[in-house]
């Protein structure tokens, strides 16, 4: 499938990742197909979304009526078969391996044959995903970064049987949404993940230690290491299950413990503090959310 013959994207999961994807899409001009499995999620999908637009239409980057077409480009479903009618699909579900490869069997068998199935995992092998479907040449991973509205980065990657011809279309892909493509291997973590998260865990290991409280900790980050936010606010912005999910892909496919999780991120995780989509996770997020 060529770039140019992409016209209608479908996006599984309409939590932070897949919205923001959903709006970039929408927002480049595509016809988007963005599927959950209940009505709040896709609800609260949309509201991410309009949020996002909103900030453009308050500062004057965008009309209001480009807005609501933008919106008006993104039809929700709760049906997985919707998708049949997608060019290109993106799944943006929970890190969870058995979770993908039945959604990526289902995509298999739903959508037309030359349809590349790209996945926004973390850290999950590529490889492995493609392994669940007939067309372990069609899939690839596109990795993008919270907030997707704000940050350039897609990590293009390549699993074992990913062809070129895939990477080359998903990279294309990449640039039509006004992002920075970076092809990387399908190793743990990518490139920003296996880099990034150890720092996060790094400052949660400090925190139970005591070397600074959570504040003293992401200031000394911020203006010692000129670090746009410190790495506890960018756990509770990526998301506490998230980050513990990364790291313990990372712990185990490596087999170092250098990626051992904090084991303050796993009670965070039991006691539902899991960052800004909760309200509460290293700092409170109760008024702004
Ligand atoms: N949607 C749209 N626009 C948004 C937005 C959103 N959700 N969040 C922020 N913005 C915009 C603001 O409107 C503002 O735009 P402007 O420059 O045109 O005025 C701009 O982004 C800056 O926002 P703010 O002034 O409100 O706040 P900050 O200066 O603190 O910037 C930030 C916010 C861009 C999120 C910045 O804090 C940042 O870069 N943080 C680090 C983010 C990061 O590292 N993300 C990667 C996480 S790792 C990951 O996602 C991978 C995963 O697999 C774990």
């Amino acid at each position: 499938m060529k770039v140019d013959d992409i016209k209608t994207i479908g996006v599984v999961g309409a939590g932070t990742m897949g919205a923001g994807i959903a709006q970039i899409a929408a927002q480049s001009g595509f016809n988007v197909i963005l599927r959950d499995i209940s009505d709040e999620a896709l609800e609260r999908g949309i509201n991410i979304i309009k949020k996002s637009l909103g900030r453009l239409v308050k500062k004057g980057k965008l009309s209001q009526e480009d807005a609501d077409a933008i919106v008006g480009r993104i039809k929700t479903t709760k049906e997985l078969k919707d998708l049949a009618d997608a060019d290109y699909v993106i799944e943006a579900v929970f890190e969870k391996m058995e979770i993908k490869k039945e959604i990526f069997g289902e995509l298999d068998r739903l959508t037309r044959s030359d349809v590349i199935l790209a996945t926004n995992t973390s850290s999950l092998s590529i490889t492995e995903i493609a392994a669940s479907t007939s067309r372990p040449d069609k899939v690839v991973g596109m990795h993008f970064f919270n907030p997707v509205p704000v940050l350039p980065l897609v990590e293009i990657v390549q699993g074992l049987t990913t062809s070129d011809e895939t990477v080359n279309t998903a990279y294309e892909l990449a640039k039509k949404f006004g992002k920075t493509p970076i092809k990387t291997k399908d190793q743990p973590g990518f490139i920003v993940n296996r880099i990034l998260v150890p720092y996060m865990n790094e400052a949660a290991w400090a925190l139970m230690e005591g070397v600074g409280s959570a504040e003293e900790i992401d200031e000394a980050m911020k203006l010692g290491a000129n670090m746009p936010i410190g790495p506890l606010a960018l756990i509770d912005l990526v998301g506490v299950d998230i980050a513990l999910d990364v790291l313990e892909v990372l712990y185990r496919e490596f087999g170092d413990p250098k990626f051992r999780p904090a084991p303050i991120l796993r009670q965070m995780v039991r006691a539902g503090h899991l960052g800004r989509k909760t309200g509460k996770g290293f700092f409170d997020y109760k008024d702004r959310t």
